[in-house]
């Protein structure tokens, strides 16, 4: 009888595992936020983000800048990496992309999961109660970045792309 619990209790903890596995969420790709969120009308959050820095910080490290910083391989460099270009793979290139600010998108991103807020936060959208935490996201990587301070409200106002009206 108690190995009958046993048994059927594993069996429960690995459906549940391989659940949670199946829906781990992954990362898109910001072009696949380009359709939804380039228009006027929604705030223009792709156009904003592409003239950013943020866009551009894996090419940076290609840069005579960079290689002058004493690290033989910037652009392969872990410890330049986690702040210029923290996703994996292909998508390295997309340097501080959508998804490092707001997470991985494969179960946010269609129309009738983006359109609420809640089911959207529930399938990966990281969500950032006030200033504060908005702050806090920005200084993993600006705190003392290059021994340079941050002024959070106007590096925040240079990139900020709300949606209209909110
Ligand atoms: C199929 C269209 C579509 C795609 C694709 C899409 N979004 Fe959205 N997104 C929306 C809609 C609709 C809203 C609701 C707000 C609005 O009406 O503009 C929204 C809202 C958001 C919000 C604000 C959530 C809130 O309500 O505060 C964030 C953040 C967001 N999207 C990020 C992304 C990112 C990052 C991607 C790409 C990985 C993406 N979206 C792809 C349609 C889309
Ligand atoms: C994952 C790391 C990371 C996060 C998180 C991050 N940034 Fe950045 N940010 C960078 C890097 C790297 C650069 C430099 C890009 C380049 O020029 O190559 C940068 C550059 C910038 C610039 C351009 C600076 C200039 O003077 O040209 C602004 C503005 C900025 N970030 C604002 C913010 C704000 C506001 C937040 C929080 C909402 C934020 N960043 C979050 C890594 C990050
Ligand atoms: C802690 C996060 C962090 C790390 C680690 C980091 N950077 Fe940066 N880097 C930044 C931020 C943030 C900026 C933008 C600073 C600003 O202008 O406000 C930046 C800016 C730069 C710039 C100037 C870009 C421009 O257009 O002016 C270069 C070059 C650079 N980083 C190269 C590197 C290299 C090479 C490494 C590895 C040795 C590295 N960084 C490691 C966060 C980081
Ligand atoms: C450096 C971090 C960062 C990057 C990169 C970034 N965002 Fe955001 N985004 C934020 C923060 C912080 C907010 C405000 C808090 C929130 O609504 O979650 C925000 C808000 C939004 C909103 C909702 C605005 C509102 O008024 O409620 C949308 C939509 C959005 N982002 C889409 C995108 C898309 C699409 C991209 C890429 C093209 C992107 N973001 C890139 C940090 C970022």
């Amino acid at each position: 009888m108690k190995k009958g619990i046993l048994i059927a209790a594993a069996l429960a903890l690995g459906v549940f595992a391989a659940s949670v596995l199946a829906q781990a969420p992954t990362y898109v790709g910001s072009a696949k936020c380009k359709g939804c969120h380039s228009p006027e009308m929604r705030g223009q959050q792709y156009p904003i983000w592409e003239k950013s820095a943020h866009s551009r910080s894996f090419a940076t490290l290609g840069t005579a800048d960079a290689a002058s910083l004493g690290v033989k391989d910037p652009a392969n460099d872990p410890q330049c990496l986690k702040c210029h270009a923290p996703l994996a793979g292909d998508l390295k290139a997309e340097g501080v992309s959508c998804e490092v600010c707001h997470g991985p998108a494969s179960a946010y991103k269609s129309m009738n999961v983006m359109r609420v807020k809640e089911d959207a936060i529930k399938a990966g959208l990281a969500s950032y109660a006030n200033d504060e935490a908005v702050k806090a996201k920005c200084l993993t990587c600006h705190q003392d970045a290059h021994g340079k301070s941050f002024d959070f409200a106007a590096q925040w106002a240079k990139i900020k792309h709300a949606i209209p009206g909110r």
